[in-house]
């Protein structure tokens, strides 16, 4: 039986690891270590091997740990010739390339046969909201591939890299003011811990996340004008996604 155990970083950058482990066999998979000496401690109280370490991107908030549990645990980094890998019979992680917050980014997906069970996004989407271009990224990449997640199915569950929510529900609030759906997921925040992680599936975010949200009518109103002449579907929602995402940069 697989699980999923989260270890959160209490730092300003507030990243995420995910150990993935089978109940049965004791084999995990860590992805993006930051703190190698919690994930060793977690790995010797349950008697687990750790098979290998999955990195979305290379940035060192993402690698930090890699190189304590390679030395004490004798585990390489899997690359994409990996992929898919088989964690036990019938489940898989899939690598998927998932350029834009860095042009080598990668994403997985667990699968359980045919079926999309979680996406552990890395950098790429957050709840409620995307990652920053800022060091090393393309927007434009970013959109393409915020698209091609999009056609995950609803009850995927999204494991990203950083608990970013409390300040991207609030980005989202203003676009969106009228959007209810927002109002709500700030009220239940209240009472949760984003520490433990939200369980969030896409579908949920396709109600909060700005980036997800292109067709909004607030969102139009508010970052289109007439006079731009954008005609074509594409052309105006890669301008919304930019736009969108110069603003939050800046808010
Ligand atoms: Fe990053």
């Amino acid at each position: 039986m697989i699980q999923v155990k989260s270890f959160f970083a209490k730092n300003d950058l507030r990243n995420f690891t995910y150990l993935i482990w089978d109940k049965n066999s004791g084999s995990s998979w860590v992805i993006d270590p930051f703190d190698d000496k919690a994930i060793i401690d977690y790995i010797k109280k349950h008697q687990l091997v750790l098979r290998g370490i999955l990195n979305t991107h290379q940035h060192w908030d993402h690698v930090r740990g890699n190189a304590g549990l390679k030395s004490l645990l004798n585990c390489s980094v899997m690359g994409k010739e990996c992929s898919p890998l088989e964690l036990i019979e019938g489940h898989k992680l899939r690598f998927l390339e998932t350029p834009g917050h860095t042009l080598d980014h990668q994403a997985f997906i667990w699968e359980h046969g045919h079926k999309h069970q979680c996406l552990f996004s890395g950098d790429t989407l957050f709840n409620s909201g995307v990652g920053n271009c800022r060091d090393g990224g393309d927007v434009d990449k970013l959109f393409d591939t915020t698209k091609t997640l999009l056609s995950l199915g609803d009850e995927v569950v999204l494991f990203p890299g950083h608990d970013y929510v409390k300040k991207n529900l609030l980005f989202a609030k203003s676009c969106e003011p009228e959007n209810r759906d927002i109002d709500k997921a700030i009220y239940r925040l209240q009472a949760a811990n984003p520490e433990d992680g939200l369980g969030w599936t896409l579908g949920d975010e396709r109600k909060v996340n700005p980036f997800l949200r292109l067709d909004s009518h607030e969102i139009r109103q508010k970052l289109l004008s007439p006079e731009m002449g954008l005609d074509d579907e594409f052309q105006i929602e890669r301008h919304l996604f930019r736009k969108l995402r110069q603003l939050r940069d800046n808010w």
